[in-house]
């Protein structure tokens, strides 16, 4: 017994605490976090981070607009984000006569400064437990999940309509924690004229392309710059010419001290999503089934893509955009996969779920577990149909552009298109039983005999294609979707209590909760990672390896000829281009600031490695690495390449 026992404490203490650098935090309850940063190196206080009486650092970072994050570094409103954050933008300042993807672009004051409608950045003004309010009036003895449900968004639309009362810009939104354990009130306060500063060439600001994508060693320079404008009050207002730069409570200082292994970084900014409290079988699908057959589809749509951009110039500037976003994810998948088999994440959580059931026996917990498992063995299958819809006969833009009446040719090349519709056709008949197909698909399947011939009458024929796009997006909305949220709404139920289960049984843990695009701030410190056997990679790149890479016939490779010539003057070998560290990090977070001990600014996360993808569902220390572009890089380039080193005029430079 004794013996079982130790045994248990043993494994349970490798398992258990939060391993080192793990975590994404909320800046409001830092104060928890506080003591362990500043152990490792952390310099300034909780209240420098977050505070709501006097400017702090949480003022000058912004949700950048719907899925990126900013950061404020002079008094008037310069912000710096990822290149690939502004791209769409810079895209659509774009022409021939402009391009200013390929060629980069440069406001030499601020009347060149171009305005982007749509584009908006958010400031947090206040983040605020509001559980106890959102829960007034439950009676978990009287009230079922869907008047709990109901009850939670009455109690939260007038907290949110309170939070706005001022108007001038303000939003809010309620944000539950933990799977509903805890609410959040978030207020931010939105600007809506935002303009377009400067930004590199594609050769630099996207350096490396879909080769470099998800890798190290890394030399992308990876920023667009943007100014915030308010009208003469300072608050939000339409985009007009009389707007002024915005003046922030609080921007950051540069550092040009630069780093190295072992400092303390941290990031500031705005996660997107991640599972890290999830069931054996959650992650089992993701990795035996989710991720291996989205990566071959996508291999498959990707290689028709490619045949057809490496034989027409036109072609790869039509599909660059499409291509980079299908590839994207296509990479991280592998990467993930990888990872979770690796470390052996489906064992190691089956072997937490027994010594959980074990702990939870004749307590409300009990059983918790054997339900998930039970829920996911009925989703699965359904999930998966979700998913082989999405990921194939959704993707025929024949099928999308004839539903919506837009035809977007610009941007079209109807061959890839074709040759996809047979492919994914035949891909989404071959793995999915007839049951989750409509009806209309098996009658015409039978009817032309072939996808071929299929193909010529739905690219022939609007109504053809109409009646297919109709049939599929139909079954689609009505009877797969249905069933597939439904299950989801009940597993995330019983993750509700399993989440307080797993934080009462693991009662020294300091659990932060999954990222939901709310702010956060991760720290760790800069270092390098073996990403195999034999291999150690260092944790800072230099413009030498842009010139060992560059190569004029290889397009990703393709470096500005001025890049050339400035290193060719000599004296920018160890000019430093990007660097690693372990704060944990995810989509969302790119254009992040990444933080020195001080709190100044070193870097803008964009990026983490390949091998260490799996962070969204399980961090490992020894490998997961978030990739950094180094502040420095991006002032070299400002320079030597834009010559709009008048911006450095309103920087605070520190070392
Ligand atoms: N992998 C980075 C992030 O998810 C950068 C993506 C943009 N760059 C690209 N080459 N597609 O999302
Ligand atoms: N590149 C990602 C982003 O766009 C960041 C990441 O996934 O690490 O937010």
């Amino acid at each position: 017994m004794k013996k079982i026992f130790l045994f248990a404490a043993i494994l349970g203490a490798a398992l258990q605490p939060l391993k080192a650098d793990e975590g994404m935090w909320l800046p409001a309850l830092i104060s928890q976090r506080i003591g362990d940063m500043q152990a490792k190196g952390f310099q300034l206080t909780a209240e420098d981070i977050y505070s709501v009486n006097q400017a702090s650092l949480k003022d000058a970072v912004v949700l950048f607009g719907s899925g990126c994050t900013g950061e404020l570094v002079s008094d008037a409103g310069l912000l710096f984000t990822n290149h690939h954050c502004g791209y769409s933008f810079i895209q659509r300042h774009s022409s021939v006569e402009h391009d200013y993807l390929k060629d980069g672009f440069w406001a030499m004051n601020r009347s060149q400064e171009l305005p982007n409608p749509g584009l908006t950045v958010r400031f947090l003004e206040r983040m605020e437990d509001v559980t106890a309010t959102v829960l007034k009036g439950y009676k978990p003895a009287k009230m079922d999940e869907e008047q709990r449900q109901a009850l939670i968004k009455k109690n939260s639309d007038k907290l949110k309509a309170d939070a706005v009362k001022e108007g001038n810009g303000l939003k809010a939104s309620v944000e539950a924690l933990y799977y509903g354990n805890q609410y959040f009130l978030f207020v931010f306060r939105e600007y809506r004229d935002v303009r377009l500063v400067g930004a590199p060439p594609s050769s630099i600001g996207k350096f490396g392309g879909e080769t470099d994508n998800w890798m190290w060693p890394r030399h992308t320079g990876d920023f667009s710059i943007f100014r915030i404008y308010a009208g003469q009050d300072n608050m939000p207002a339409d985009y007009n010419e009389a707007n002024v730069p915005y003046r922030p409570k609080k921007s950051l200082k540069i550092s040009r001290a630069g780093v190295k292994e072992g400092d303390f970084t941290f990031v500031y900014g705005c996660p997107g999503s991640t599972q890290e409290y999830i069931h054996s079988e959650a992650v089992r699908y993701i990795q035996d089934v989710s991720d291996p057959e989205k990566i071959a589809l996508r291999t498959t749509r990707l290689g028709l893509m490619k045949k057809h951009m490496d034989q027409s110039q036109a072609v790869r500037i039509q599909y660059s955009s499409k291509f980079a976003s299908v590839a994207n994810a296509w990479k991280k998948w592998q990467g993930e996969e990888k990872g979770l088999r690796k470390n052996k994440v489906v064992p190691v959580k089956q072997d937490y779920e027994k010594r959980f059931a074990e702990w939870a026996a004749g307590t409300r917990y009990e059983g918790v577990t054997d339900r998930l498992a039970q829920l996911y063995a009925a989703r699965n299958p359904l999930y998966r149909a979700y998913e082989y819809y999405r990921e194939t006969v959704l993707t025929i833009e024949r099928l999308q552009m004839v539903r919506s009446n837009r035809f977007n040719t610009k941007d079209y090349y109807r061959p890839i298109d074709e040759e996809s519709f047979v492919a994914m056709m035949t891909a989404f008949d071959q793995a999915l039983e007839d049951i989750y197909k409509p009806p209309y698909f098996l009658d015409k399947r039978a009817q032309y005999g072939s996808m071929e011939a299929w193909k010529d009458a739905v690219f022939a024929d609007d109504n053809e294609a109409k009646a297919l796009s109709d049939a599929l997006n139909n079954h689609f909305s009505t009877a797969i979707v249905p069933p597939v949220t439904e299950l989801n709404q009940s597993i995330n139920l019983v993750y509700r209590d399993y989440m307080q289960g797993q934080m009462e049984f693991e009662n020294e843990r300091n659990f932060y909760p999954d990222a939901n695009l709310t702010l956060r701030v991760a720290y760790g410190k800069v270092a390098g990672y073996r990403p195999v056997d034999a291999v150690w990679y260092n944790p800072v790149s230099t413009l030498r390896g842009i010139i060992e890479k560059d190569n004029p016939d290889i397009f990703d490779y393709n470096i500005p000829q001025v890049l050339r010539d400035i290193y060719a003057r000599g004296g920018f070998e160890d000019q430093p281009v990007c660097f690693l560290a372990t704060n944990h990090t995810t989509g969302g977070n790119s254009g992040s600031p990444v933080l020195n001990a001080d709190g100044n600014l070193v870097g803008i996360n964009f990026d983490r490695v390949w091998e260490g993808t799996m962070s969204d569902l399980v961090y490992d220390p020894e490998i997961c690495r978030n990739i950094s572009l180094d502040v420095r890089y991006l002032l070299f380039v400002i320079k030597e390449v834009g010559h709009a080193d008048y911006l450095f005029d309103e920087m605070v430079f520190v070392d």
